[in-house]
């Protein structure tokens, strides 16, 4: 017997929908995509970071000697598997997102034990590594969008973590260029960087999109 046609468009819809849905679930860029779309703001950017801003962010970190590491903003994850695949066997990575869907995601693909996800804010950064027992880390790796946050959001967090890095550490942290807001009002990040880090360096990564600045803040 013939379908009749309104079922057949039906089922086209379903068939579209669950294949929207699984490749929500089952491909990190459009998991990340379809996130950043619901809030742009927070996600900060369309797509995850490419192999060499990874790199651009890591190569600071003596990962020999680093045991505690903590990435801020984990995302899809796209710098925590690169994390984990320089860490110490004996080294622990603490990484913190603050949207549960990519908290499910990357805890369905990453399973090593050196890998401790955290959901919540970065803001609570201090309080994540007390309740672990941990006071200091030897690495943060952030990729929080600073810029799209509030002033005193962003202050809090990179005061946390300044208060939570060990004075020998490190802190990578990259902003993307911005070449439609210069001026007066533009998020000058490396100056912002600088209010809680002695040395701070800058470098260009232009093979991500959109391309960004990585800073390397030693306290
Ligand atoms: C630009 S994305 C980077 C994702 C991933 N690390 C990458 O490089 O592809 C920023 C991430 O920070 C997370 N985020 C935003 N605000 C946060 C906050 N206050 N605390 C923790 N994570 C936050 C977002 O959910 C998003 O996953």
């Amino acid at each position: 017997m013939k379908t009749p046609p309104h079922k057949r468009l039906d089922s086209r819809h379903n068939t579209r929908l669950r294949w929207v849905h699984s490749s929500r679930l089952h491909n990190s860029h459009s998991l990340f995509f379809f996130q950043s779309l619901q809030s742009l703001t927070v996600t900060a950017s369309l797509f995850p970071s490419s192999r060499f801003l990874a790199s651009a962010l890591l190569r600071p970190i003596d990962f020999s000697k680093a045991r505690v590491i903590v990435e801020l903003g984990m995302g899809t994850g796209a710098i925590t598997r690169e994390i984990l695949r320089r860490l110490h066997p004996g080294s622990v990575l603490y990484a913190v997102d603050i949207n549960p869907a990519f908290l499910a995601h990357v805890q369905r693909r990453i399973h090593d034990i050196r890998f401790v996800p955290i959901l919540g804010g970065a803001e609570h950064l201090g309080l994540f590594l007390n309740q672990r027992g941990i006071d200091r880390a030897d690495a943060i790796v952030s990729s929080l969008g600073l810029s799209s946050m509030g002033p005193d959001l962003r202050s809090h967090i990179v005061r946390q973590a300044a208060d939570h890095l060990s004075p020998d550490g490190v802190l990578t942290q990259y902003q993307y260029l911005q070449f439609n807001t210069p001026g007066p009002h533009r998020f000058r990040e490396k100056d912002f960087l600088h209010e809680y880090f002695r040395e701070v360096d800058a470098e260009r990564v232009i093979w991500n999109l959109p391309p960004a600045n990585v800073f390397t803040c030693r306290p």
